[in-house]
């Protein structure tokens, strides 16, 4: 009898329990066993399994979350914890793993794919920023979530003429930002991909509120960064700098420059909570049921990919090697409605 291993890893995303499910069902219908290993990498090293069944994983494909649990735990920290994972999959005796995550996942993945282990790989993260793949898990629901913040931010900006930083995710690409501000009309969107003039940014404020518009949204990725600070950051005695996110410091910047009232919201983590959209469901249900074929076909140390709408499927190295970034020529087209 095949036995196959699932996991999911790094941070959360809607749609985990989705593609977890849809490995048990294509799974069970080959008359495969599948364990389920918690807390992704910890899991393994601890062996912290749970047997996974048709029933067991009913009703949990609108649920938000992972019913495995996650944790950002990295195999490959030291050799002895990279050999102790290997002796502890061997344990298991698993015919494949299928490790669901981001970067960091999928990275541990590769190292174990090529130390062995056969391994299949789905990619997830809100972030959207693995290369070789159109789509992760969880990005849609957040850039809808992010949306909707924006929207309802708008209504109350606007009654109380206020400026409203919007902080959302993305400390190394600004998809999040980008797709969800032109979705929601943000007058303003920063990423990390291009550092911003604090000047400038007030100066597109200043103008828009002179042609009659008494409010702004400005929408900032987390990793955002400005072209050259005016000032030194602020450090504490040990010379870190002082806590405190970009949105925060985004605000009382443009306030003292514009005399705008500015306010600002961190979303936070609510990106990455609840239900997922129909569409992250349906990637996750396609990721899930294609990974299971890999293995089927034996084609280890891979992971399910979606390009230009086909589902296809590429190296782990490949979506683990570099970041996808948001290209120019789409931030430009984010900048014809700044203002
Ligand atoms: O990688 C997903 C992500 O949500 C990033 O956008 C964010 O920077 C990070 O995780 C937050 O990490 P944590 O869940 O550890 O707070």
């Amino acid at each position: 009898m095949t036995k196959i291993g699932v996991l999911t890893g790094g941070g959360d995303a809607p749609g985990l329990n989705a593609a977890i499910r849809a490995v048990v069902r294509r799974a069970s219908m080959l008359g495969w066993e599948v364990l389920g290993i918690r807390r992704g990498w910890a899991g393994v090293l601890e062996m912290d399994v749970e047997p996974l069944t048709v029933n067991s994983v009913a009703g949990i494909l609108p649920r938000g979350g992972t019913i495995l649990g996650t944790s950002r735990t990295n195999p490959f920290k030291n050799e002895e914890s990279a050999e102790k994972a290997i002796a502890k999959l061997k344990e298991m005796k698993l015919d494949a793993l299928v490790a669901i995550g981001g970067e960091d996942t999928l990275g541990a993945a590769n190292k174990l794919w090529k130390r062995g282990i056969p391994v299949v790989g789905i990619p997830k993260t809100i972030d959207n920023d693995l290369d070789a793949t159109d789509d992760t898990i969880g990005f849609d629901t957040a850039i809808n979530i992010v949306m909707e913040a924006i929207d309802r931010l708008h209504t109350t900006a606007e009654s109380h003429n206020r400026v409203i930083v919007v902080e959302v995710m993305g400390r190394h690409a600004g998809w999040v930002a980008v797709e969800a501000g032109i979705a929601g009309g943000a007058d303003i969107i920063l990423i990390p991909e291009e550092k911003y003039d604090i000047d400038q940014v007030a100066e597109t404020l200043k103008k828009r509120h002179a042609r009659g518009r008494n409010f702004s949204i400005v929408v900032v990725a987390e990793g955002a960064e400005e072209i050259e600070p005016k000032k030194k950051e602020a450090v504490d005695e040990f010379g870190h700098v002082r806590l405190g996110g970009v949105g925060e410091k985004l605000a009382a910047e443009l306030q003292k420059r514009t005399g705008f009232e500015t306010r600002v919201t961190v979303l936070g983590h609510t990106q990455r909570g609840g239900s997922p959209t129909a569409r992250d469901r349906l990637i996750a249900t396609r990721y899930g049921v294609g990974a299971v074929e890999l293995i089927r076909n034996k084609k280890f140390g891979r992971m399910v990919a979606m390009q230009g709408g086909k589902m296809v499927d590429v190296p782990l190295e490949a979506g683990v090697g570099k970041l996808k970034l948001v290209d120019k020529e789409f931030y430009d087209v984010a900048k014809v409605f700044f203002g």
